[in-house]
């Protein structure tokens, strides 16, 4: 049984104060959700962590926290980076890894990429990894050639138990703030090729175990038909997770 999984990334957005505005909005909204049917995560910026965990651990929410990104080494001389062992102590349970706009605005590659994803495993993370096509490459139909390579990177050497445990989201690039989406049909495609890759590395039984999400102007309107699809296991949402009744609708939409 795959438990959906709502994550916010809230990007570079509100301040500590302004996220604890957000976050008691948001739990207040969630607060008669089954947790067991649906996992809400809120991934806000390095500098509201803190505070963040400990207004969900005062105030009981049942949120989960996510981070946007860590470094590739466990630690030393990286002036400025943040590693998966401070996380880990903050009580975070998610990094995004290789999101669109770490690989396009930042430069981040696959290979850096795939050592994240082993660094953010050896200090107890779970990796919500992102692939996903340009335009150009959605217009040329290269969506599959472009998901594979990035997961079978970002994947590679990692343990099936790890795997098991991973989260994938595919989110195509076009769509990100966009206000357009995949067609259901189309992010369900997809997902199932996702799946299917996975499954030729690491065997079905894992790739069926895994959660896929689709993320990608997903709003409360759409979340329904989105999350209904076979293989989408839940939403990485970007602009509507700094709206706390935007969020929670979402997040309602689905249970
Ligand atoms: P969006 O962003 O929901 O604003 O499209 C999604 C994301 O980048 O994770």
């Amino acid at each position: 049984m795959r438990v959906t999984l709502i994550a916010g990334n809230w990007k570079m957005n509100n301040t500590h104060l302004e996220g604890m505005r957000l976050v008691q909005q948001i739990g207040h909204e969630i607060a008669d959700v089954n947790p067991q049917k649906v996992e809400v995560a809120v991934c806000p910026p390095f500098t509201a962590l803190r505070t963040i965990q400990t207004l969900i651990d005062a105030d009981r929410y049942d949120l989960v926290l996510g981070a946007q990104n860590m470094y590739l080494a466990e630690e030393g001389a990286f002036t400025g980076e943040i590693s998966a062992g401070m996380l880990k102590a903050l009580n975070v349970t998610y990094v995004i890894l290789g999101h669109s706009e770490r690989r396009e605005i930042l430069g981040e590659n696959d290979d850096e990429v795939n050592l994240k994803v082993k660094v953010a495993y050896g200090a107890g993370l779970t990796p919500i990894i992102c692939c996903g096509e340009t335009e150009s490459e959605h217009a040329a139909e290269e969506t599959r050639s472009k998901v594979e390579r990035q997961i079978q990177a970002a994947l590679a050497g990692v343990g099936p138990d790890r795997v098991r445990s991973a989260v994938i989201a595919y989110e195509p690039i076009w769509a990100i703030g966009t206000g357009q989406t995949a067609t259901p049909k189309e992010a369900q495609t997809t997902v199932a090729y996702i799946r299917s890759v996975v499954s030729d590395m690491v065997g079905a039984d894992v790739a069926g175990a895994m959660r896929l999400l689709y993320g990608g102007s997903v709003k409360a309107g759409n979340a329904k038909a989105l999350m209904s699809q076979p293989d989408i296991d839940g939403a990485l949402v970007g602009g509507a997770s700094l709206e706390a009744a935007e969020f929670s609708a979402i997040v309602k939409a689905v249970t």
